[in-house]
């Protein structure tokens, strides 16, 4: 008893006459066990989609009453795809990027076959590129049609060096250092934040509809969106970039061992240059901040991946003539991937080493370098680890591991590269390189610390204080409400204990 072709585009307003009561399919009725359908009642009306999930219903297909999960198919009249998305992220509904937006002309013609037919292009939703609630991979490429609430922590976003958004990341990063250089806590967050989570769009911005809906973008931070989408530039960017303070600021600590202390001083006393700070003789300095002026050239020039791993060589030779068992890992920018870094950090850690050879490894590192003309500065933090200590509270609290913060003479031919950015007559670079040592059962929560990014770990500990009632930081994971250790032998597990995906070393450039 099919009805009449054509009756089911027939006038809306006509009142349908099927309906009955909105029973969803027992199991044994549904023919379609692929497809689970759910159809939109926004625009199409409550009795119209009675009527609809009912007959379907008959035919065989699955219809839920409500949006779920388990949902593949969803059925809408007079909507596009964007309404669609944009109706299913105001749900606060997770849609996965198989789901399939369909226009009502799909299942009616599915009705009149009796039987699911070949989804066409007629019959998909289509999302605009601007829809707000869809993440599209740039201008050219369609969208997946994908809905992801986007939150508002880095460690629940995957941020690959991949990004889509510089011109408003690079914006927000020069506001956020101003702020910074000025002390504005607030500010300086806020800006970090929002180019964090620009940062980790998989779609470049052009309109402002692309940014509704994302969190940690304020009024403030959505007029400089506005005005770059606009102008092409911020009139706030430029005016720091012309900044004296800005200036200076930026310049005094471009210098190894130079802080915002020494360069508010340098400032007041009315410095604007390096060579007449150099060159002053009432000045004087740290010997960070000697070795600082010395080996700046090479010091702001970037360390390269290989100029890196051929620290690693130089770094595991000193290690393991001391602890054959130790591992070293390269963490910090390079684990996340990046081309070039301000330095090379290294994690160490061994399983067999007594307290006593663990303390001592460091310095037989420095005596081997130092015999070998290779040091030419260091600077050795001892440590400060209690094993039952509480993780800090504080967000950017330093660790208590043994440490050193060196720069080290790296001759160019361990250096695996072209030899075209080598100074004539000189034949070695200055390296800042930082050497951490932890105790074996830490090294995730170390490795964890000291990969980074910075804003990754800040909002790592934030979600652990305000998502989850635990503590972390780089030596531990406490939980506050069962008041016991999180022990964790992988970084996969302590995401785990944190209720978190894990986000691979690649994935934390936020
Ligand atoms: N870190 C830390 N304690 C410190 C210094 C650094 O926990 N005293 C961690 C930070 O979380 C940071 C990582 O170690 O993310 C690496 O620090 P750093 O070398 O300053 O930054 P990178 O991310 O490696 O960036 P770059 O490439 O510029 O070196
Ligand atoms: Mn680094
Ligand atoms: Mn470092």
């Amino acid at each position: 008893m099919d009805p009449p072709p054509g009756w089911l585009s027939g006038p809306r307003k006509k009142k349908p006459r099927l309906t009955g009561a909105l029973v969803a399919s027992s199991p044994q009725d549904v023919k379609f066990q692929d497809l689970v359908l759910f159809i939109l009642e926004k625009k199409m009306g409550t009795t119209r989609r009675a009527f609809l999930m009912e007959l379907a219903r008959r035919k065989g297909f699955r219809v839920e009453n409500e949006l779920s999960d388990s949902v593949t198919h969803i059925v809408a009249e007079n909507n596009s795809g964007s309404d669609v998305l944009e109706w299913l992220q105001i749900q606060k509904i997770k849609a996965s990027s198989q789901l399939e937006l369909l226009d009502v002309s799909w299942l009616i013609e599915c009705m009149r076959a009796g039987k699911p037919v070949e989804m066409t292009g007629e019959h998909q939703l289509v999302v605009s590129r601007d829809c707000s609630a869809c993440p599209s991979s740039g201008p050219q490429k369609a969208p997946p049609l994908a809905v992801q609430k986007i939150s508002q922590y880095a460690c629940q976003r995957r941020t690959t060096l991949n990004n889509h958004n510089q011109i408003f990341t690079d914006a927000f990063d020069i506001l956020a250092e101003n702020d910074e250089f000025r002390e504005n806590e607030g500010p300086c967050l806020t800006f970090m934040r929002a180019a964090s989570v620009l940062k980790s769009l998989p779609f470049t911005i052009i309109s402002m509809k692309d940014i509704e809906g994302i969190p940690c973008l304020g009024d403030r931070v959505k007029s400089i969106i506005e005005e770059i989408i606009e102008d092409g530039e911020s009139s706030a960017v430029k005016a720091v970039l012309n900044d004296e303070r800005y200036k200076s600021f930026k310049l005094f600590t471009s210098v190894f061992g130079v802080g915002l202390k020494t360069s508010e001083k340098w400032f007041r006393m009315g410095f604007r240059t390096l060579s007449n700070i150099r060159s002053d003789k009432s000045l004087t300095f740290t010997r960070m901040q000697r070795a600082g002026f010395l080996y700046y050239e090479d010091l702001v020039s970037r360390v390269t991946r290989a100029e890196a791993e051929a620290v690693g060589v130089l770094v595991k030779e000193a290690v393991w003539a001391s602890l054959p068992d130790a591992f070293v890992t390269m963490t910090g920018g390079f684990r996340r991937g990046k081309k070039t870094g301000h330095d090379v950090d290294f994690l160490i850690t061994s399983p067999g080493a007594t307290e006593e050879e663990e303390q001592q490894l460091l310095h037989k590192v420095i005596s081997l370098w130092e015999h070998k003309g290779l040091l030419l500065y260091y600077d050795l933090v001892e440590s400060t680890f209690e094993k039952l200590k509480l993780p800090s509270r504080k967000v950017d609290a330093l660790d208590h591991f043994q440490k050193c913060f060196l720069i080290l003479k790296l001759h160019h031919q361990r250096v695996d590269s072209d030899q075209s950015s080598w100074q004539e007559g000189k034949t070695w670079k200055a390296i800042r390189v930082d050497l951490v040592v932890c105790p074996y059962e830490r090294r995730a929560f170390a490795l964890l610390g000291w990969t980074g990014s910075r804003q990754f770990e800040r909002d790592l500990r934030r979600y652990a204080t305000h998502e989850r009632k635990m503590i972390i930081d780089n030596h531990a994971l406490y939980d506050k409400t069962k008041r016991i250790f999180l022990e964790a032998e992988s970084e996969e597990e302590i995401f785990a204990h944190l209720g978190l995906d894990y986000i691979e070393p690649w994935e934390r450039n936020a």
